[in-house]
């Protein structure tokens, strides 16, 4: 179980509509203020919990490239997500929770973002280990910065009777759930509310992936504890409890 630190709700519920995932960037340099902020925001994070660890790396650009076709084009401003215990299910979904949580602060301070899973595809892990020094596991990564040509692209979720099919709340607390963005945008879970509580069932139950569906079920208990306005999760055998 854990309770979210009180700094990373703040304004976040507002940014979701003004959040969407961007893959090319700006040469344009982040301010030192800026960055400082997104170092408090890290260093909450850190501090907050010991199963994993947030790591921001700079002119990391390369680490972005391992294929001859560059996916993610223009970042050079990474963070990195370091595994430094095998608590499974929970630091999976905390790394989606905690790490939605810093998107959304990210969209706050003005900055665009996009959550990468495809290793050895969109970013090199191994390339990621030698620069930080770390044998552990880095499953995920986000680069981030200005991007260019910036409008928000909605991309199509999936509809309430299929990912929410006993539905009771509002449509709007409904929206802000299904708004999360979810690793090649297959939202691989259901939800539900019960006693002002919401319940997400990942549909595949197991961690032998870093990039399991606990962890796509963790990003979507960011955006439930946001529209319910609620602060605690906890993890039971078959799914995330938000209360
Ligand atoms: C855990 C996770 C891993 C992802 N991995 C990649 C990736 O490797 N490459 C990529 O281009 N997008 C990746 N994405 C971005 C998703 O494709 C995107 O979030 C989804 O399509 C929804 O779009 P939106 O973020 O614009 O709302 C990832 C997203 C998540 C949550």
């Amino acid at each position: 179980m854990f309770v979210v630190p009180d700094s990373l709700l703040l304004d976040a519920a507002q940014q979701i509509n003004n959040r969407c995932s961007w893959r090319r960037y700006t040469s344009a340099q982040i301010s030192q203020q800026l960055l400082e902020q997104l170092d408090d925001l890290i260093t909450i994070i850190n501090q907050y919990q010991q199963n994993f660890k947030i790591i921001r790396l700079t002119e990391a650009g390369n680490l972005l490239s391992p294929l001859y076709v560059q996916v993610i084009r223009g970042a050079t401003n990474v963070i990195v997500f370091e595994v430094l215990n095998e608590n499974r299910p929970l630091v999976d979904i905390q790394m989606g929770c905690l790490g939605e949580l810093l998107v959304l602060q990210m969209t706050r301070l003005g900055l665009s973002t996009v959550w990468l899973g495809g290793d050895k595809f969109c970013f090199s892990s191994s390339d990621i280990k030698k620069r930080v020094g770390t044998q552990n596991s880095i499953p995920i990564c986000i680069p981030f910065g200005y991007p260019v040509d910036p409008k928000v692209d909605i991309r199509k979720r999936k509809s309430k009777k299929d990912i929410a099919p006993e539905w009771t709340g509002s449509e709007e607390v409904f929206q802000l759930i299904n708004r999360a963005p979810s690793a090649v945008n297959k939202q691989p879970y259901q939800f539900q509310l019960k006693d002002n509580k919401i319940y997400i069932t990942p549909k595949d139950k197991s961690t032998n992936e870093y990039m399991s569906n606990w962890l796509d079920s963790g990003i979507a208990a960011s955006h439930a504890l946001l529209a319910m306005n609620l602060k605690q999760v906890s993890v039971a055998q078959n799914e995330v409890i938000i209360e």
